[in-house]
């Protein structure tokens, strides 16, 4: 690796419904980041459909890694390494990435860095803040996790608190669902909530074992009985006051559980990761929270929360530094875990 002109990684992420590909240099510079979203072959059928997205990921990984160089001003010489995003995620989707990076790793010669998803999540914080260093506390919220998790250095985390059952983005697209809201739900609730009434339908309070802990499921159910009540009624359904009723408990459960895990254990920093960080009253409450905390809140560019190859580049750039490249036996790890 040349050094005077930084380390320039190019990734790709496949892991459930973008097709993305990034160049990133030192971990920190985006020089591209081209995003390819198949939300339109699913949104037929109300959520991904594994099968549909492994054969979209097949047909558009090679034009979208071939944009991510061009948009770079690249060719492969100006690579130095390759990374891909082997799990947590949807097998299949997975795997098509997995391949593909191992035919360049294996074609061009160069070193291939697996990457844990939600460590891509926590590491688009670095692209949005060139200042910020581990060890921080981070809240990281998609449609597959909930997690509270101490970065106690570039590679190594913590997990101090983590959802009993459904994560909060996941929540967020079945409340959705029920209100009629076509997917992905997170982002259209967030949006009828900013018109509606959050003290309209009081919800549960949910119980967890571990103190930094959540759970989703039975703030859903509660969400779920009353609108069917409603329906049965005959009540049309205030959709703003409902959407901002349930925006509000899981914001509320997600920013309270945080702080308290962050005054408790005097974390130096707090940041959110992962789709749900782009919520925009999560974003408001946790700034506040924060602030009332004197706690320094780091919260990632809006284009950078959902899925993108730019956070699995920034995130390979440390374990690059070490060394740490993958086989070509590598394989994709569905349930894999970050600690
Ligand atoms: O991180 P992500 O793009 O994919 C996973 O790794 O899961 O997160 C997607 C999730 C979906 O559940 C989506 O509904 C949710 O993030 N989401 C939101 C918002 N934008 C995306 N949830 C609530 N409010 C939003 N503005
Ligand atoms: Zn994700």
């Amino acid at each position: 690796m040349t050094e005077s002109k930084g380390v320039r990684i190019l990734a790709l992420e496949t892991s459930c419904d973008e097709t993305a590909a990034a160049v990133v240099e030192d971990g920190r510079r985006i020089l591209s980041n081209v995003v390819w979203s198949q939300i339109d072959l699913h949104a037929l059928y109300g959520g991904v459909v594994p099968e549909i997205a492994s054969r979209a990921h097949v047909e558009a990984c090679d034009r979208v890694v071939d944009e991510a160089l061009r948009q770079a001003g690249l060719g492969w010489d100006g690579i130095d390494a390759l990374a891909v995003t082997y799990g947590p995620g949807l097998v299949g989707a997975l795997l098509t990435g997995v391949s593909c990076m191992k035919g360049l790793a294996y074609a061009l010669g160069k070193p291939l860095v697996p990457v844990n998803h939600i460590e891509g999540h926590i590491a688009a914080n670095y692209l949005s803040h060139e200042e910020l260093s581990p060890p921080f506390l981070c809240l990281v919220v998609s449609g597959g996790h909930s997690h509270l998790v101490e970065v106690r250095d570039w590679t190594e985390y913590v997990c101090i608190g983590q959802t009993h059952d459904d994560a909060a983005g996941e929540s967020f697209d079945k409340a959705a669902r029920v209100l009629g809201l076509p997917y992905p739900g997170g982002p259209r609730i967030d949006a009828l909530a900013e018109e509606g009434n959050p003290t309209y339908l009081p919800l549960p309070e949910p119980h967890t074992d571990g103190r930094y802990d959540y759970s989703f499921s039975g703030l859903k159910t509660a969400f779920l009985n009353a609108v069917h009540q409603m329906e049965q009624r005959g009540q049309t359904l205030p959709k703003a006051d409902l959407a901002a009723s349930f925006r509000h408990a899981v914001v509320e459960q997600l920013v309270g559980k945080a702080v308290l895990a962050a005054r408790e254990t005097n974390a130096p920093a707090m940041a959110l990761a992962g789709g749900v960080s782009a919520n925009r009253e999560l974003r408001r409450r946790m700034t506040e929270a924060c602030a009332a905390e004197g706690i320094p809140l780091y919260l990632p560019r809006l284009e950078l929360c959902g899925d993108n190859g730019a956070m699995i580049a920034a995130a390979a750039y440390p374990h690059c530094r070490k060394g740490e490249f993958a086989p070509l036996t590598l394989n994709a790890v569905p349930g894999l875990r970050l600690v």
